[in-house]
């Protein structure tokens, strides 16, 4: 937790590759990853689901096919099936032949070199997810670089009964009508990660003043990255983390 806090301690906001570097490579792949890392993002960003057989696997949706060459929901599948999909093509040709990572997979490649922001889908099978994403990430050694988000504050209470060691962030998508810091002090989380939309300088101010960090999703016109980084957010989650990074160093 103190070393993942550390992360923050820039005076600039912490780029964060949405998906990877979806922008230019099919999102929640190795190769997104890959250019993310390249691309001196601060944070990686990916989503996780449950396959047939418990397997913590990094894809968006709930079904397969908007990014994939298969059909059917992602629960439905056995690993092996669900890694002989094609989960490039739809974005380039030059893709083809892209799989599906599994979380393990994602860790063994990022390796230690960036953190990562874990965002963990609701479903039915989200105790048994949540319990699998813990696993894998203590047992891959990524335990002092993650964080952990969900929309469900459900799973977010889960973890916190699982474990204390793991920062975690809430996701929400529309304007905050709630006390902000009191959600996060009952959740546990670190952070709120916000519909950047919706996120103005006064619920900044509420969320620091209160000991917490905003992070805002997903930011990729670059009036609308000047505008988060003026109003003081503490991370930016984005397409493209090359433009972000332009951006910021202009500033
Ligand atoms: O974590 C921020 C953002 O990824 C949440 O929305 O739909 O892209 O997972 P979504
Ligand atoms: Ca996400």
């Amino acid at each position: 937790m103190e070393i993942f806090e550390s992360f923050f301690k820039s005076s600039f906001p912490l780029l964060i590759a949405h998906r990877g570097f979806s922008a230019i490579a099919p999102e929640n792949t190795i190769s997104a990853f890959k250019y993310a890392i390249r691309s001196k993002a601060d944070m990686i960003e990916l989503d996780v689901r449950l396959t047939k057989d418990g397997t913590p696997v990094v894809i968006h949706d709930a079904k397969v096919d908007r990014t994939t060459n298969g059909t059917g929901k992602v629960k439905n599948f056995y690993l092996w099936l669900l890694r002989d999909l094609d989960a490039g093509s739809w974005f380039h040709p030059k893709y083809k032949g892209e799989k599906i990572p599994t979380l393990e997979e994602v860790l063994k490649f990022a390796n230690g070199k960036i953190p990562i922001n874990i965002e963990i889908k609701s479903s039915t099978e989200k105790d048994k997810l949540t319990e699998r994403v813990l696993a894998v990430v203590f047992e891959n050694g990524y335990d002092k670089k993650v964080l952990i988000s969900s929309f469900d504050p459900r799973i977010l209470k889960k973890i916190k009964k699982l474990t204390d060691e793991l920062p975690t962030a809430f996701l929400y998508h529309y304007p905050v009508y709630f006390n902000p810091a009191k959600t996060l002090e009952k959740l546990g989380a670190i952070a709120l990660i916000h519909n950047f939309k919706f996120t103005t300088p006064k619920l900044v101010k509420k969320i620091h003043d209160a000991g917490f960090k905003i992070i805002v999703y997903t930011v990729n016109k670059p009036d609308d990255i000047r505008k988060m980084i003026d109003i003081g957010v503490d991370g930016i989650i984005t397409d493209n983390v090359r433009l972000a990074r332009r951006i910021l160093n202009e500033i």
